[in-house]
């Protein structure tokens, strides 16, 4: 039972807006839960080439990352090369000597969804050709080679307005093949606004790094937008820094753990043709990667902030999940209260989604919880 259901006060507005009317709104029918896969950036930056991308599709279906969802293969900055004298864009012949296509169809042929990268200025972030004026084209190119996913970045602008200048959007539509638009303006004009209406996610900050400090003021700053991700269009705090850097095996669950629940999209960023042990385990738990692609498509929100934790909580399609983050460098006792933090009445059903393990039923909170971990995600369902 829902806390408040019973007070039942209902207010029909009916605003009429015409700002919307003659522009398309994005409905490629994608990113109904947040995408999951691979980019190249985070670990490989510009060194890039086609034996890396042929090799860590092979390890995204051997390893078994394709099976659990890893299903897009994206190629991020460095694989451009000139513009041709018809003005469409090529590739980098030398470290892409059989083309994009070529490499799209092994993608393919692997049974996994590849990606590319493209910029709305006149360069990209490192310097090569970008999509600036020349959107029809590249989105004709992007959908012959058969991309299914484009990261689109916003460096070495004319300085318009990104609401306008990200009109890659109807480029893409325009092909007739279904493509996710990522939309990477690092949150500059306000992306969690519009974005739905643009594109299938938008970053919301500037880049991660592979740094505790920067998981972390990189969260901090999704407190107040958590309320516009949903099926379709996802607010993107960037790819996970997992496996990357030199994180403690509490601090990897605690950034996937985060960005799993706030239905960030869940794109690996190391070499996970050589995957450590450990960091695999993590980022196949289904159970936690159940709480990302959960079809209520609906993020967690921050419940209680104070110096040490955080509890994040939210619905899911059939219960809720709660975050307790331990922020402190040493074990804390935190204290989830049902009621007061999820809205929850009523014998509770409680599972640990690290340990795999059901804890019990309670009936109404406050109920404390050793924390050893720097962080643990508890899903609660079946409340009667
Ligand atoms: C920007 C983006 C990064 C990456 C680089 C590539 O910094 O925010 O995610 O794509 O460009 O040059």
């Amino acid at each position: 039972m829902e806390k408040y259901s019973s007070i039942s006060t209902v207010i029909l507005l009916f605003i009429i807006t015409t700002s919307f009317i003659g522009v398309l709104s994005l409905e490629n029918g994608l990113g109904r839960t947040p995408p999951m896969g691979w980019n190249s950036w985070n670990r490989f930056g510009c060194q890039i080439d086609e034996d890396l991308i042929k090799g860590t599709a092979d390890a995204l279906v051997s390893f078994g990352f394709a099976d659990a969802g890893y299903k897009y293969l994206n190629l991020d900055d460095c694989w451009e090369g000139e513009r041709n004298q018809e003005g469409f864009i090529t590739y980098d012949k030398n470290t892409f000597p059989n083309g994009i296509k070529a490499l799209a169809d092994y993608v393919h042929s692997k049974g996994l969804l590849v990606g590319i990268y493209s910029d709305a200025g006149f360069l990209t972030c490192a310097r090569r050709a970008g999509s600036l004026g020349y959107e029809e084209k590249d989105a004709q190119t992007f959908a012959s080679w058969g991309i299914d996913y484009l990261k689109y970045d916003n460096c070495n602008n004319d300085g318009s307005p990104e609401k306008q200048r990200y009109t890659m959007r109807d480029a893409l539509n325009a092909t007739g093949r279904p493509i996710f638009y990522s939309i990477c303006e690092w949150g500059t004009s306000r992306p969690y606004l519009w974005g739905s209406k643009v594109g299938n996610s938008w970053r919301t900050t500037g880049d991660i790094r592979a740094e505790w400090m920067s998981v972390t003021s990189i969260l901090k700053r999704q407190q107040r937008i958590t309320h516009y991700a949903g099926p379709g269009g996802w607010n993107d705090p960037d790819m996970l820094q997992v496996g990357n850097g030199h994180f403690s095996i509490d601090e990897q669950k605690s950034h996937f753990s985060l960005w799993a629940a706030l239905k960030a999209p869940l794109l690996l960023g190391f070499d996970i043709r050589t995957p450590p042990e450990d960091t695999i385990k993590l980022v196949l738990n289904p159970e936690i990667i159940a709480i990302n692609q959960d079809p209520l498509g609906k993020s967690v929100a921050i419940a209680q902030s104070s110096r040490f934790f955080d509890i994040w909580t939210g619905p899911l399609i059939d219960g809720h999940v709660a975050l307790l983050f331990n922020r402190a460098e040493k074990p804390l006792t935190i204290t989830l209260d049902f009621s007061y933090h999820c809205q929850l009445e009523g014998e509770i059903h409680v599972r640990d989604l690290w340990e795999r393990a059901d804890i019990g039923n309670f009936t109404k909170g406050p109920k404390t919880w050793d924390s050893s971990l720097e962080t643990d995600g508890w899903h609660s369902s079946g409340n009667t």
